[in-house]
């Protein structure tokens, strides 16, 4: 079974201790204990969200995940969190075997302090450039993430990201893509390519063992590839991370509240750092809200376009059988 798509594999099952290399990518406040240990279960491998989480809600969170599983999983760390080595300390205390940093790049220390109890560093590069040095400097895998996943996003497509990085470095690094994935058939594309393996989020995020509110599940199952949009930004002084979210009454109001401040900074009521302030705490809470709350309409449901093939609450396990035997299929075509 799987036969063809194993072996491109191989080296991303190797790297992750897994019997696929599909990783579900951590998702805040979706990937937590139940969504992590029934991916890694199921012979891929699950990713806790560290999010904005104190070190001791992590460290909950890395045991809770443990007592449901025995096999491999990772831990994501935002690299801007305030307490990133405390972070990276309560990874060390509970022999965490892979950290992926996200959201920057990794401050200096940070890889040397991962590698320094021995688990493995996967980064995240906006370009080839930086992929080849955070490679050298000691970053023992890379995701390439294309502007079709959801959440926090770059401005380039995967399809182009795996030109770009593919030839050059799929050979002699471990490199997985993620991205817009929602069948197998891609997945076999970007391992012939040379990928070792893949991410996907937005597939999993509603499966069956994911905590997310019934309402935020339902938001996806009805949600085309199109109502998965980025933030918008409307004035060049209030800058807007990208964001890829279903569009909603949030999203409308963020426009809004844009208009609004750039307005008072106009007329002198607000200075620049107040302005930007405002913007950048729009969303806060926000993800939490859809998730948690089942929050819909003013919430944050990040979602990547391959939403639209996400239509039903279905097991881990089931999807991920469902991925593989399309890419089989697809390589055996
Ligand atoms: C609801 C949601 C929340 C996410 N939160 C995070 C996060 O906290 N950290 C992170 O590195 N990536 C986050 N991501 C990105 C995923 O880890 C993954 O890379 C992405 O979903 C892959 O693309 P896809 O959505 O097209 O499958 C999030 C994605 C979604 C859909």
């Amino acid at each position: 079974m799987h036969d063809k798509t194993k072996a491109l594999m191989k080296r991303g099952c190797d790297f992750l201790g897994t019997e696929y290399a599909i990783l579900c990518g951590a998702m805040s406040w979706v990937s937590e204990r139940n969504l992590v240990s029934a991916i890694s279960n199921a012979g891929g491998f699950g990713v806790i969200a560290c999010g904005a989480m104190t070190p001791d809600l992590l460290e909950t969170g890395i045991a809770a995940t443990k007592a449901l599983t025995a096999k491999p999983f990772g831990v994501n760390l935002i690299t801007m969190h305030p307490m990133l080595v405390d972070l990276i300390a309560v990874c060390a205390k509970h022999r965490v075997s892979h950290v992926v940093l996200a959201g920057g790049i990794p401050p200096k220390g940070s890889v040397d302090a991962i590698k320094a109890f021995g688990a493995k560093v996967l980064v995240f590069a906006p370009t080839l450039a930086l992929a080849k040095k955070l490679l050298r400097s000691g970053a023992d895998a890379l995701v390439i993430e294309g502007s079709e996943a959801g959440g926090h996003i770059g401005p380039v497509a995967t399809s182009v990201l795996a030109q770009e990085f593919l030839p050059e470095l799929a050979e002699s690094h471990v490199v997985f893509v993620a991205g817009g994935i929602g069948r197998g058939d891609m997945i076999a594309a970007y391992l012939e390519m040379g990928a070792v393996g893949v991410q996907l989020g937005t597939r999993f995020a509603c499966a069956t063992e994911s905590i997310a509110h019934p309402a935020f599940k339902k938001a996806f199952f009805r949600a085309n590839a199109r109502d998965a949009v980025t933030s918008v930004q409307v004035d060049p002084r209030l800058p807007v991370i990208p964001v890829r979210a279903l569009k909603n009454k949030g999203s409308e109001e963020f426009t809004a509240k844009q208009r609004e401040v750039a307005l008072l900074l106009d007329q002198g009521k607000v200075d620049m750092g107040e302005a930007q302030l405002q913007i950048e705490h729009f969303w806060a809470g926000a993800l939490r809200r859809a998730v948690i709350d089942g929050d819909v309409e003013s919430g944050s449901v990040m979602a990547g376009q391959s939403v639209g093939m996400v239509n039903s609450e279905e097991p881990v396990a089931d999807i991920i059988q469902q991925l593989m035997d399309q890419s089989e299929a697809a390589l055996a075509r």
